[in-house]
């Protein structure tokens, strides 16, 4: 069994599974193939105290004393240790954008925490997540409060997406707050969850409109949740109380109009928009359509603020290394584009929606029905296809989990009534093997595609490229390295997570991450895993990422376009 044991395992517990990190600063990364979604080339990757100081082919661990040294710039001393990775692929650590780790829902608790949830995920090659904040009330403040609580234990870096459930003049300025001070830069709206999270039409653009002057991005979970409600009252009423109801009760269709009307609305105030588990066709095409519309303004809309200068990238460092003084920096001047688009609008689909289907909410086993509960539903076979479609055209750009997860005895609460099963499936430990295996290993996309789509993207959108998402000197050591000859297999037992179920189980692939290497540090290797809670990092993410650029411009000259006087007509009395 693995040395790290989700029943044994817990905060401040020293005994089985947590193994204080080898001491080792040092790290040499020998003979693979390094990919970037950029670029792709043999190269060796050296670091040191947490960060890539060099990559570059033929680094030596050797010292040198004279003309060689003098040539390559820097040494590599002996006290390193190196690791193989010829035949391998070193890639950037994944990034998961979309996850609920010690969230509460239905009066439970998800059952991995920030400790379990990331130690799941660093040995399945992810080493970063964004996990979503739940206001306290609707205070943002009291609610980041609770979750820098949680975030202690933390053994990867992480960052915060923040829910809005309600919009005053407090929760505006504290949208600013965190905007400015505390390192968020997006918010999410809950279009679903009628009566719990769920906000309307007027919220919903209040918030589009003052994440627009603060330069964040909105998210939204979009299904049209009076519509959805209704659906559940109908199945109950049928007596469809099993897990199919859930399906049944919320159709793509509803998750369609969401969509559509959450882009509308967007237009309508020209700002970008980030759909977060895109799940069916009908969502998918409604990104599709605003990716290729034109992008002039269909609406006066208020200004942006205009774009701050270029000092967005919060990761200049200034490194000396060898014992050669050489500055290597994050170029802290530098926005990073994507490829270009029409409406500013991300799509979001989550590693379930790509490769699972409804079939087993039908299943006659009650637990295995209900682990495959979450919202929106997975859908009818054929939906998944299509998005792997969306994903390799580029009509959706990053790849999530939505890792929510709870036990078996959690997801019972609804054994009589699919509504008060608590929603969520797994995925944090398994998206980057099954992101390999259905999208490269199929052909589907390229490995650069794959490191754009599991790392770089949401490094870029997040405002932290290339701090993260990137193996370039002067970027963080968050570094995996996959033996695409390996191969992986998935069950409950094996994995990390402490939840008892697992959603494809049994499923095998070709592909395995073999290393993790987080903030410098080898946790995951010959299957094992060297955890230490508290390790991880809070990563601010700085607004006006790259899909604002041009909006004001853009703003500015529809309304002068427009030759609308102002007044035209008057009264004469
Ligand atoms: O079923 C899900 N997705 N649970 C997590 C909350 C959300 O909607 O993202
Ligand atoms: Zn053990
Ligand atoms: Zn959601
Ligand atoms: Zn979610």
């Amino acid at each position: 069994s693995n040395q790290f044991c989700k029943t044994e395992i817990g905060i401040g517990e020293v005994g089985c599974g947590i193994i204080s990190s080898s001491s080792t600063t040092k790290l040499l990364i020998k003979g693979g193939t390094v990919v970037n979604a950029h670029h792709q080339e043999f190269a060796d990757v050296y670091v040191e105290d947490g960060i890539i100081v060099a990559v570059e082919p033929n680094l030596r661990n050797v010292i040198y004393t004279c003309y060689p040294l003098v040539a390559l710039g820097y040494l590599v001393g002996d006290d390193v240790k190196v690791i193989d990775a010829t035949g391998k692929y070193v890639m950037p650590g994944g990034i998961d954008p979309h996850t609920h780790l010690a969230m509460e829902a239905l009066n439970t608790e998800t059952v991995d925490d920030f400790f379990s949830g990331q130690a799941a995920a660093l040995a399945g090659g992810t080493t970063m997540h964004i996990d979503f904040v739940i206001p306290v009330n609707g205070s943002l403040t009291a609610g980041l409060e609770v979750y820098e609580e949680k975030a202690k234990k933390s053994c990867m870096d992480y960052g915060f997406h923040m829910v809005i459930t309600k919009f005053d003049d407090i929760v505006s300025r504290d949208m600013e707050i965190m905007v400015k001070e505390r390192g968020i830069n997006s918010f999410k709206f809950f279009l679903a969850y009628k009566g719990v999270l769920m906000v309307n039409d007027e919220l919903l653009l209040e918030g589009l409109k003052r994440c627009k002057s603060l330069g964040a991005l909105a998210m939204v979970h979009a299904e049209n949740g009076d519509a959805v409600f209704e659906g559940q009252k109908r199945m109950i009423q049928l007596g469809i109380t099993g897990p199919e109801g859930h399906a049944l009760s919320r159709p793509p269709l509803l998750e369609g109009e969401a969509t559509a009307r959450a882009i509308r609305l967007a237009a309508f105030v020209n700002t970008p928009l980030y759909v977060v588990h895109v799940m069916s066709i009908d969502a998918m095409e409604e990104i599709a359509r605003a990716r290729k519309s034109d992008y002039f303004p269909k609406c006066v809309a208020l200004f942006s603020s205009p774009l701050p200068s270029l000092t967005f990238i919060k990761a200049p460092r200034n490194l000396s290394f060898g014992t050669v003084n050489r500055v290597v920096k994050c170029t802290s001047t530098t926005r990073f584009y994507s490829r270009h688009i029409g409406q500013r609008v991300i799509g979001e689909p989550v590693v379930s929606g790509l490769v699972l289907d409804d079939s087993r909410l039908w299943d006659s086993d009650f637990t295995t029905a209900s682990k495959y509960v979450m919202s929106p539903p997975i859908r009818a076979s054929g939906h998944g296809k299509a998005l792997q479609g969306a994903l390799s055209n580029g009509v959706l750009q990053l790849v999530g989990t939505d890792h929510c997860v709870f036990n078996s005895t959690q997801k019972a609460f609804g054994i009589d009534d699919f509504r008060k099963i608590p929603n969520g499936v797994n995925g944090i430990e398994e998206r980057m093997h099954l992101v390999w295996d259905t999208m490269v290993e199929s052909g589907q996309i390229s490995v650069t595609d794959y490191v754009r789509v599991t790392s770089t993207e949401c490094a870029k959108i997040f405002n932290i490229y290339p701090r993260k998402g990137a193996i370039i000197a002067g970027s963080d050591a968050d570094i995996i390295i996959l033996n695409p000859h390996s191969s992986f297999e998935i069950n409950a037992r094996s994995h990390h997570s402490r939840t008892d179920t697992n959603v494809y189980e049994g499923r095998r692939g070709k592909g395995k991450v073999e290393v993790t290497i987080a903030g410098g540090r080898v946790v995951w290797e010959n299957n094992e895993l060297k955890v230490v809670p508290g390790s991880g990092k809070y990563i601010k993410m700085a607004p006006f990422n790259y899909l604002f650029s041009g909006i004001d411009r853009a703003d500015a000259s529809y309304l002068s376009s427009l030759n609308a006087p102002v007044n035209r007509f008057k009264s004469t009395t």
